[in-house]
């Protein structure tokens, strides 16, 4: 939910601010600004992408060593070039760019009005930006100490970079709920919502927690808490390669990322799992496991495609280790007053790490004195910092919008847990589980297997390109995979999809179903193959197109369905890491089809770091 860069060095900035905006674009992208500093203040914002605003920017005077500059996902006031960051103060004191939400804005602009305060767009952040100017000019005080009095007196979340015009040799960072990194580099610093803008300049970072201020200038850095309590800055070394955040030849981020899940699955469970030692070993959780092993209650917590995987995780913790698994939506969970007791063990599925409701919903859990654990992809972001332990998935940088490969790995780390925890917990006999182990280290080669089979997928999309509905059902651990399915076509091709247990269907989705809906059916042969058979029947039978995901060199489905995509046999267990393949793959190819912009899906945003 918005991007956020700034630089202060001896290098021009607008170019440093307009690659690392092109970077962070995929957390948001309605409209677009730079601020940059040299004698006097320039402001270039403009709707659209960072290559609108670009356009436009470049014909301009962008000369200046000091700058901020923001990519936007709308919360407050509709994309134009009025409500795009960077805001100016209403004197001109100030300009500043935000991701996060003011709560209390309303009530600040009321009294801000009252004292006489014009505001020109309908944004939260034009509130904040002359809050700061009216301290600073009531109490001739500081841009540091005005901006730490106003923040002070905000309610909500917020990852500032600001700008004073007075004392232009200084940028000015903030946290709170909305993530910031600090680049240290040699007589320069860079601010940006995560680490990809950074890494081509410096690897040397500083994380911000929340309610922490840095004053940034060419000399130094000085970092404080809101209240004016000095920090000592922890500078850590990031390990991530600029190669991570290329499309290395694909087209679209989300193809490469499709593409790279044997290597990303492989990454998951390198150093975790040994075919020598024939054990698993997740470091992360080595102080909590013998809590994990008597746990008499698991609720994993996460939204959108990570609620998917805690979905997965369900089944297989239930089946593998027979303990009680609630899986629940992490903004529903904050919200409804849920039983939490310090013997449950939440996990918190995230990708990003820096999810809005799955933060809220940990802080809940840590209240009640849970032990909370994480599941995560981005290094040193919120969530990691947030739990009691945890595993990273190390799938690498994802960028496309739509998730893919961090959904295999977060599957990865489940059936890892749930393999030890059988096997501890004495559920699993050894030969189930080394079976078990063998079949893990096998996926990666499935998987590449399964993508050589991409042209097949791309004839069948342009069959059904235009098809306005579509349904996927699965039972099982193919269930939670029809559901991510479904999410993935409506997310990024705008054909409404719905996701079903494949036996619900006669309850009703069955009156859907005509000679004109595609449904997607993952059939695999495992324990319910027979009743999938029946439920596809059922389909034919009212005339709908079955498009079958099916274990290699099944005949009986050939027979039936419209077209099958076949994918190479595996334990039940861990058929959802094969299963979704194809299924990223077919809405991919759909979506490119129908011309919409794959990595970037209108209206969405990477990240959520609002609620
Ligand atoms: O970063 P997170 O895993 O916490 O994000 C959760 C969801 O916002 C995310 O999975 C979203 O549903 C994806 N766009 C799905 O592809």
């Amino acid at each position: 939910m918005c991007g956020i860069v700034g630089y202060i060095g001896e290098k021009q900035a607008y170019p440093i601010l307009i690659s690392g905006l092109k970077r962070l674009e995929y957390r948001g992208y309605d409209s677009a600004g730079v601020s940059i500093f040299n004698k006097k203040v320039k402001v270039f914002k403009k709707k659209g992408k960072v290559s609108d605003l670009d356009d436009f920017a470049s014909k301009q005077d962008t000369a200046g060593t000091v700058g901020i500059g923001h990519t936007r996902w709308a919360t407050h006031g509709e994309p134009n070039d009025l409500n795009a960051h960077p805001h100016e103060s209403m004197n001109g004191h100030f300009i500043l760019i935000h991701n996060g939400i003011i709560e209390n804005y309303s009530k600040l602009k009321e009294k801000l009005i009252d004292r006489g305060y014009n505001f020109i767009s309908e944004t939260d952040t034009e509130v904040l930006a002359n809050l700061i100017e009216y301290i600073y000019l009531k109490g001739k005080v500081s841009a540091e100490i005005a901006v730490r009095l106003a923040l002070s007196k905000v309610i909500g979340a917020f990852g500032l970079a600001i700008i004073c015009r007075e004392e232009p040799d200084k940028l000015i960072a903030a946290r709170r709920g909305s993530p910031l990194v600090i680049g240290v580099g040699d007589g320069e610093y860079f601010i940006a919502s995560d680490a990809t803008p950074i890494v081509e300049h410096t690897k040397s970072v500083i994380y911000l927690n929340d309610d922490d201020v840095a004053i940034l200038s060419r000399d130094g850095l000085s970092l404080k808490t809101i209240k004016n309590d000095s920090l000592t800055p922890k500078v850590q070394i990031i390990d991530l390669d600029i190669g991570e955040i290329e499309k290395n030849g694909f087209d679209h981020f989300m193809m490469k990322e499709i593409f790279e899940q044997p290597k990303s699955i492989l990454d998951t469970f390198r150093g975790r799992v040994s075919l020598d030692k024939m054990e698993i070993f997740l470091g992360g959780l080595y102080n909590v496991m013998p809590k994990l092993i008597e746990a008499k209650r698991i609720i994993i917590i996460g939204c959108g495609t990570s609620w998917h995987a805690g979905l997965v995780g369900e089944y297989l913790i239930e089946d593998l280790a027979r303990i009680p698994v609630e899986v629940e939506y992490a903004s529903e969970f904050r919200y409804r007053n849920p039983i939490i007791t310090p013997d449950d063990i939440v996990i918190a599925i995230s990708q990003s790490g820096e999810t809005a409701d799955t933060l809220a919903a940990i802080k809940l859990a840590k209240q009640a004195g849970a032990t909370v654990l994480g599941i995560c992809n981005v290094v040193g972001s919120s969530i990691p910092r947030e739990t009691h332990a945890g595993v990273y998935t190390h799938a690498g940088p994802e960028i496309g919008v739509a998730s893919t490969k961090a959904f295999t790995a977060q599957v990865t780390v489940l059936a890892m847990i749930a393999i030890v925890l059988g096997y501890e917990r004495k559920v699993l006999s050894k030969k189930n589980y080394d079976e078990l182990i063998k079949e893990l280290h096998a996926i990666p080669t499935k998987i590449e297997k399964i993508l050589k089979s991409n042209n097949n997928y791309l004839k069948v999309s342009k069959l059904y390109k235009d098809a306005t509905n579509f349904l996927y059902l699965g039972r099982g651990y193919l269930f939670p995979v029809a559901l991510e399915g479904a999410l993935k076509l409506k997310e990024i091709s705008y054909i409404h999809a719905e996701g079903y247990p494949a036996a619900e269907m006669k309850h009703g989705p069955i009156a859907l179903i005509d000679e004109k809906m595609p449904v997607v059916v993952l059939a695999i042969k495992d324990k319910t193959y027979e009743k999938i058979v029946s439920n596809i029947q059922e389909v034919k039978a009212r005339k709908g197109i079955v498009i079958a995901v099916v274990s290699e060199g099944d005949t009986i489905i050939k027979k039936l369905a419209d077209h099958v995509l076949e994918i190479p046999e595996t334990k039940d267990e861990l058929c959802a890491l094969l299963a979704v393949i194809p299924l990223q793959i077919l809405s991919y190819h759909i979506a490119v089809l129908r011309n919409c912009n794959v990595d970037q899906p209108r209206n969405l945003a990477k990240s959520v770091t609002v609620e």
